[in-house]
């Protein structure tokens, strides 16, 4: 066997695999057998170069994610879906079905529904040529979505090429979401390095598709269902199928995950059977889901039924009621975060909900607490939707006592003592005394969390006992610590649930933590951009700025409209940023981390890939209308490969719009704002400079 072949089986077989595993939770060989499949894969690849093609599983993790992520446009919108609380308004919409198809002339007594667990995370578009992925667009804002191919490719449940090679181009939509195990653990890890929690799976979900680097996205354990074939642009299909039940089949043909409870249902009857039926069972899935979507079967029905701006007639999201309690409100107290933001929350009677032991919920902020009237020893409603933290709803007035007062924010901190501020025509009081140790302990949790500097042991416990000795007093101390300064400390902590965590430190684990230290000195530049923890940049904004401005040093001289000049970075974050640099004890800070040796700048190599310095390089253009001798996605890679930016809208830093046939509104807009516009022949020109 040649290595050609044997490289060919060897991706036969692998994709098999990744499909049994992923795709249907039925896997047939053993981890380490998959392993040892994809080594060798590997290994044959890099005797092999000219042999690696992109759809190779091995190519999952691969490319990089330029500046920020390109807009792109949906070959039709992405719409989104009208609900349905009880189910009376489920009735409703059957109703207003059967009345719709009548008026089209069509009457039908019963009509025939299919019905799909609605999942909870980020709609996902993803476009097929010839069998293999090229793009991968989240929602946005329906019109336009986000490029996030990069991140998408690393799902392993998202095949990048389909078991049956179908002729031209199809766009498949469902759903990117977190497996709860998945979930679970990544909570879990950020509540033991005492991150901030994602609130739910679809946050935790939409946040890691937007990050730049893909390496960290396939190590989350993200998946996918897919639910829907785009009529029209699947017409290189020999035979479209007639009915959605159909289209689900097809897809899971093709090697698609396709969510296995769907049922096709026949009549109002039936759905709202299947309806109670998965409220009841829904927790026994292996992912959240907030309710049933309803979809008409007959794709000609459909068509009859049509959609409104906003949402297709012929479907419809059945919401699943929040599970709801009553129980004793103890206490409310405050918590003070990293910025000084004083948030109260309720301490509560422990009471089973949906699933957990709840003991607190939040109280988001002073006036939503004075417009609920909620007292301390009240009787309280709450309610856990698809968050983790669970929410009050407000007091149950039979119950409460004659004795009970409202609430108020406390006056001063309950960290430091220093008086709370409420600063103008702002909801959320804070404390502003800088060195306030609640602040400087969340910071420094912040600081060495995963997601920033990621020092593995550096956790909440820890902090506050460094705190407490006094041997840390700014993030730059970290870099001071020594195995013989941590070792002895020993601490406890209460975790969440109510266990208690106990940590010694011995000298083995005080030598780790030392190394996870020294370890982070090289961290890349964007780690400790979002490290520093300043007010609005969060891990994607300083992923971006540090990929824009490649050293802290051109940072630091960065003017306000530079900075808002930056994809992405708009003038809240350039402001808030500015300040931040402009204060001299942050500098202060910067340039001591940079005295204890922690990179202050993207590695020249990294920086020469990540500039791709085309001769196009700096020039955004805006493709508008239809080519002759191209399509758009080839004439938007054409440029991207001589380096320039494609977007999907028209501005002033546009640096010229290509106008094919029959274009629209861009070209009126290019006119309007004074941008260029080019034909056919010039993009062509400029394409291939020597023809
Ligand atoms: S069908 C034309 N099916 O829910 C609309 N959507 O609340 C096509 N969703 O934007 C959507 N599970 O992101 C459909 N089985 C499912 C779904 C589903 C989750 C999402 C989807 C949609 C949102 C609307």
């Amino acid at each position: 066997m040649t290595a050609a072949e044997r490289i060919e089986e060897l991706r036969r077989q692998i994709r098999y695999h990744e499909e049994r595993y992923y795709v249907l939770s039925d896997p047939e060989i053993a981890d380490a057998e998959f392993d040892a499949l994809m080594k060798e894969l590997e290994r044959l690849e890099s005797e092999n170069p000219d042999l690696v093609t992109d759809d190779s599983p091995t190519r999952r993790v691969g490319g990089r994610v330029a500046a920020g992520f390109d807009t792109v446009e949906h070959a039709q919108p992405m719409l989104s879906l009208d609900n349905a609380y009880s189910d009376d308004e489920l009735r409703a919409f059957d109703e207003r079905v059967r009345k719709g198809l009548s008026a089209e002339g069509q009457p039908v007594e019963t009509v025939a529904y299919v019905a799909e667990l609605k999942i909870d995370g980020v709609s996902m578009a993803l476009t097929y040529d010839h069998g293999a992925l090229v793009r991968a667009a989240t929602r946005g804002d329906g019109v336009r979505g986000e490029d996030v191919t990069f991140n998408v490719r690393t799902i392993r449940a998202v095949p990048l090429r389909l078991k049956e090679s179908v002729p031209g181009r199809l766009e498949v939509r469902g759903e990117v979401y977190f497996p709860r195990k998945a979930f679970e653990r990544i909570n879990k890890e950020r509540e033991e390095t005492g991150e901030p929690l994602f609130a739910n799976p679809r946050n935790a979900a939409a946040g890691t598709l937007r990050n730049l680097d893909p390496a960290l996205v396939a190590k989350r354990g993200l998946s996918a269902f897919f639910y829907q074939l785009l009529p029209g642009v699947g017409a290189d299909l020999q035979v479209g199928p007639a009915a959605h039940g159909e289209t689900l089949e097809r897809l899971r043909a093709w090697g698609l995950p396709v969510e296995r409870h769907w049922r096709r249902c026949v009549g109002i009857e039936e759905l709202l059977a299947f309806c109670g039926e998965w409220d009841q069972k829904r927790r026994s899935l292996e992912f959240d889901t907030d309710g049933v979507v309803v979809k008409v079967d007959d794709l000609r029905q459909r068509a009859l039924l049509g959609t409104t701006s906003k949402f297709p007639r012929w479907a419809t999201a059945f919401k699943f009621p929040a599970e709801q309690k009553t129980t004793l409100l103890k206490r409310i107290a405050v918590n003070v975060g990293r910025t000084g933001a004083v948030t109260p929350f309720a301490e509560l009677e422990p009471v089973t909900l949906a699933g957990t032991t709840v003991s607190m919920a939040t109280l988001h902020n002073a006036d939503d607490i004075a417009r609920k009237d909620v007292r301390e020893g009240d009787w309280v409603l709450v309610e856990k939707a698809g968050d983790v933290i669970p929410r009050v709803i407000g007091p149950v007035l039979s119950r409460r006592s004659p004795d009970a007062v409202p609430w108020q924010m406390p006056a001063t901190c309950p960290q430091c003592g220093s008086a709370l501020h409420r600063p103008e025509g702002e909801v959320v009081w804070r404390c502003e005394n800088t060195s306030c140790p609640a602040k400087l302990q969340r910071g420094l949790e912040h600081f060495a969390s995963r997601s920033a500097m990621n020092i593995e042991g550096l956790g909440e416990s820890l902090i506050a006992q460094l705190l407490d000795a006094g041997l840390v007093k700014d993030y730059a101390d970290v870099y001071g610590l020594t195995t013989e300064k941590l070792a002895g400390l020993t601490s406890t902590s209460v975790r969440t649930d109510g266990r208690e965590i106990q940590r010694r430190f011995g000298d083995k684990n005080a030598a780790k933590v030392v190394a996870e230290i020294e370890r982070s000195r090289s961290n890349e530049l964007w780690r400790v951009i979002f490290g520093l923890g300043i007010r609005h940049i969060g891990e994607r904004a300083a992923q971006v700025l540090a990929r824009a401005f490649g050293s802290m040093d051109v940072l630091m001289a960065a003017t306000v409209e530079q900075l808002q000049s930056t994809h992405e970075i708009g003038p809240v974050l350039a402001e808030s940023l500015r300040s931040w640099l402009d204060e001299p004890r942050n500098r202060a800070l910067v340039e001591r981390l940079r005295a204890a040796g922690v990179r202050m700048e993207v590695p020249e190599a990294e920086r020469a890939a990540a500039a791709l310095p085309g001769p196009l390089a700096g020039k955004t253009y805006v493709l508008t209308g239809t080519l002759t001798s191209m399509s758009r996605e080839q004439a938007t890679a054409a440029l991207e490969r001589l380096g320039a930016k494609v977007s999907g809208s028209v501005s002033k830093k546009t640096t010229a719009v290509v106008v094919g046939a029959e274009a629209g509104s861009k070209a009126e807009k290019a006119r309007e704002l004074g941008v260029p516009t080019l034909d056919e022949t010039a993009l062509l020109a400029l394409l291939n400079p020597e023809s």
